[in-house]
This record gives structure tokens, C-alpha cells and sequence, in this order.
């Protein structure tokens, strides 16, 4: 049913699994689309009380967005992406359903983002976070400065985001970003188990709690900020130096223009 992701019903959960393994299930514009087609069928079908996303195989949750879509975008097709991506996760962000994310391996970049616009995160011993977008000459453009920022605090996102350094799924534990890091094989069965405990609980409570927990303090100026500021990396020579170094596999070599 789609070219880019797996997804299986049952009891009620719907586990939507990210299948792009052999590019680290790397967000393409593919999986925008399909995720987007999930996400309304988890919206509208009403067999369907909630949701868990993943990604294929035991090395990758999601490694960011596709890189090699970003060569030769111009400023007003980044931010058209950017554009697309928000939507995308702000529609996953406010699914009146619960929606989590079990992140099985690396969350990088636009993974990072994705976990972050679920409801609440489960993640595997293995798992590693990051926003190492600044690597490519890049800022995040999926609310990553913002979802992030509001998830583990001001300083340490500076740092995270500034320094594009990895941190692991005990640390994302300890920041208060990650719910419960778990062995691998139980990852999956006791991300279940707690959606099972919720449904039980009256669904219309359940979406008011969503409604609610996410109109706290949540002003769209700073991702509509962060959409300018992503389009306009994609005129520097910066972002050229750093997306070609990444596919050419060599490091890359900036010059501040
Ligand atoms: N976009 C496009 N392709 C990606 C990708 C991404 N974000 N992340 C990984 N891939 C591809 C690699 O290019 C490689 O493709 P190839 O086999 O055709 O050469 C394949 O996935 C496997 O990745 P590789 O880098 O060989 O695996 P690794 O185990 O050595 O490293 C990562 C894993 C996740 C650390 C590394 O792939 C990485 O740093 N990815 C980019 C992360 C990033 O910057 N994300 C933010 C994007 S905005």
C-alpha cells in the first residue's frame, strides 16, 4: 500500500515502520508523502485508536532527512521542504489518537524530529539522538530548534544544536526527553503495553489531554522563524561544502560563506 513504509493494525495500535533500511530510513520525499497518507488513515479510520512509529531494522530509527534531495534546492524550494515537514509533523504532533515513538537506532537530524513531534518517546539501549544538521553547513528545519528546545530546556539545545553532537538514549533519559530506554527485543511489546493502559481510558479525555498538553506555551513564531532561516542556508557555499562532503564521504571543509 506504500512505497515507503510498512504498517499493520491490530488491537487497535497501528505500528507504522519506516522502510528505507539500506539508506537508514532517511526521510525522502516518499516518506513525507506516505507518512502524511498514514497519518490520515490513523486520523479517520475509526478501527484505528493509536499509533506507534519505528523504523526497519536494528540500526536505524530515521537518520535525518534525505540528504541527497537537499542538493540544488534554492532558497524558496528549502523552505517549501521545511514547509512540508512542519505540516507533517505538526499533523502528528496534534492527532486527537496517541501517537509514540519507539526509536530503535540512530534519530538523527529529521528523526530526531520526528520522535520529537510524537507524544511521548520509548527508546532502545541503542538508540542515539542528534541534531548534527550544523555538519552540513544546515540548521534544522522539521521544529527541531523549537520542539527540542522545549523538550530538554534552552541550554542544553544550544549545545546539542551548536555542537551537532550525538547523545545517547540514557542521557535523552535523564533530560526528561525520553520516557523508558528499554533492551531492543522488549521495545516494541512495552511500547504496547502502555498504549493498551491508555485504551482503556475514556478517548475523548485522551485527546483533550493532547489538545491541552500541546496549547501549552506553544507559539508558532519561532517555527515559521525557523523555516526562513533553513531556506536561507541553502544560499550559502556552506551547505554545498557540507551536504557534498556527506554523500562524497570526505569531511567537510567550511568557510563561514
Ligand atoms: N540522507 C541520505 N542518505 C543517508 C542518510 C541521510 N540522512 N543517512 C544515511 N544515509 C545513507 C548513506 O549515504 C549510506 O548510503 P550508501 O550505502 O548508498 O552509501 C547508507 O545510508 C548507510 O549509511 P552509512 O553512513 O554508510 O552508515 P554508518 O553506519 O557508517 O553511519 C550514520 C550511520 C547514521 C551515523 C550516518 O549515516 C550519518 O551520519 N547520516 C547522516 C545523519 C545526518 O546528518 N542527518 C541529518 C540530515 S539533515
Amino acid at each position: 500500500m506504500y512505497k515507503t513504509l510498512l504498517t499493520e493494525t491490530a488491537e487497535g495500535i497501528c505500528i507504522i515502520t519506516i522502510n528505507r533500511p539500506d539508506k537508514m530510513n532517511a526521510l525522502n520525499r516518499d516518506v513525507l508523502d506516505d507518512l502524511d497518507s498514514a497519518m490520515e488513515e490513523v486520523y479517520n479510520n475509526p478501527e484505528i485508536k493509536s499509533a506507534i512509529i519505528t523504523g526497519a531494522g536494528a540500526k536505524a530509527f530515521v537518520a535525518g532527512a534525505d540528504i541527497a534531495e537537499f542538493v540544488g534546492l534554492n532558497v524558496e524550494e528549502a523552505k517549501k521542504l521545511a514547509k512540508k515537514g512542519q505540516d507533517l509533523f505538526d499533523k502528528i504532533e496534534n492527532c486527537p489518537k496517541p501517537v509514540i515513538a519507539a526509536v530503535n537506532g540512530f534519530a538523527l537530524g529529521g528523526g530526531c524530529e520526528l520522535a520529537l513531534s510524537c507524544h511521548f518517546i520509548y527508546a532502545s539501549e541503542n538508540a542515539k539522538f542528534g541534531q548534527p544538521e550544523v555538519n552540513l553547513g544546515l540548521i534544522p528545519g522539521y521544529g527541531g530548534t523549537q520542539r527540542l528546545t522545549q523538550s530538554i530546556g534552552r541550554n542544553r539545545s544550544m549545545e546539542l544544536l551548536m555542537s551537532g553532537n550525538m547523545f545517547t538514549a540514557k542521557e535523552a533519559e535523564q533530560w526528561g526527553m525520553v520516557n523508558k530506554v528499554l533492551p531492543a527485543e522488549e521495545l516494541i511489546p512495552k511500547t504496547k503495553e502502555i498504549l493498551f493502559l491508555i485504551l482503556l481510558k475514556a478517548p475523548i479525555a485522551v485527546s483533550n489531554v493532547i489538545g491541552c498538553v500541546n496549547n501549552f506555551d506553544h507559539g508558532q513564531q519561532g517555527y515559521d522563524f525557523e523555516i526562513k532561516k533553513f531556506g536561507e542556508c541553502f544560499e550559502t557555499e556552506d551547505m554545498k561544502e557540507g551536504t557534498s562532503a556527506f554523500l562524497e564521504k570526505r569531511k567537510a571543509n567550511f568557510k563561514g560563506k
